[in-house]
């Protein structure tokens, strides 16, 4: 049976996509800084869908720990895919005022990436199968005032992604860049102004069928596509006077 690496297990998407893959079978490793968490959702996982659990501790701003971690990781056995979901949201007006958050947003979403991401590349091209799929946002497709450091951090992880699906195109490897809408989690709980409200459970239905038929990008739910579309067709000297 074929392993999916999870990174930010503990997430919620994360929770709900490692339920989906070990319903279809795979095996799984779960990586993350709460290991007594992992351990225990590991385990749950075991029992239920009869699939193996492996539990690797993971702090994406340990950049020095990356490529043991990853060699860990791939060592046994074959990896076909790897799942990108953590990531950090702080109060826009909280960053604006404190820089520290700020950097933390672009360390955790963007530059933590491209380094553990770099160490999966080169694993999945020379193997020349397997997917790279990374939680991204919507609010990455255009900058607003409410929201625009997390999201700069997310719209810069969206082009990097783009770059890595253009090189790793040719080796057969997937990268797919999934763009959640609002999703209930932890990172939103009790965030005023969001309307239609996703389930987790419903992003990782989608990204399980976005892997198999082999995507680049996925809007989930898929009627974000529509409102992103129409978002950033709007002229940026619209734009820039609207209160969003
Ligand atoms: N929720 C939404 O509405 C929404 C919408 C669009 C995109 N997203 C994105 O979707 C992804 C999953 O979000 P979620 O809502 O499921 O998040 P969540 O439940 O709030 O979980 C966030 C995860 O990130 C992990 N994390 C934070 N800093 C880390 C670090 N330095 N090293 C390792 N792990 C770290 C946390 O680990 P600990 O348990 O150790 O704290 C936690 O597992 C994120 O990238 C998020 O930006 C979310």
């Amino acid at each position: 049976m074929k392993t999916i690496l999870i990174l930010g297990a503990t997430s919620g998407m994360a929770q709900a996509a490692a339920q989906q893959f070990a319903q279809e079978k795979f095996n799984l490793i779960l990586a993350g800084r709460d290991l007594e968490e992992l351990e225990a959702l590991a385990r749950d996982l075991e029992i239920r869908y009869e699939v193996q659990v492996r539990v690797e501790a993971f702090d994406a701003l340990a950049y020095d720990t990356h490529p043991a971690f990853f060699e860990t990781c791939a060592k046994e056995g074959t990896l076909a895919g790897l799942v990108l979901a953590y990531g950090y949201m702080a109060d826009q007006k909280q960053a604006q005022a404190r820089f520290a958050e700020s950097k933390r947003m672009i360390e955790v979403n963007y530059l933590s990436a491209v380094s553990i991401l770099e160490q999966a590349a080169s694993y999945f091209k020379e193997q020349r199968s397997g997917f790279i799929c990374v939680i991204s946002s919507v609010a990455g497709d255009r900058g607003r005032q409410s929201n625009y450091l997390y999201g700069s951090s997310k719209g810069a992880l969206t082009v990097y992604l783009q770059g890595l699906r253009n090189r790793l195109n040719a080796a057969g490897v997937q990268v797919l860049t999934v763009k959640p809408g609002f999703v209930d989690t932890k990172m939103t709980y009790g965030q005023q102004g969001m309307f239609l409200v996703a389930k987790p459970q419903q992003i990782a239905r989608d990204i399980s069928r976005a892997v198999q038929k082999k995507k680049h990008t996925l809007y989930t739910p898929s009627f974000w596509a529509l409102i992103m579309l129409i978002i950033k067709m709007v002229p940026e000297t619209i734009f820039k006077r609207l209160k969003l």
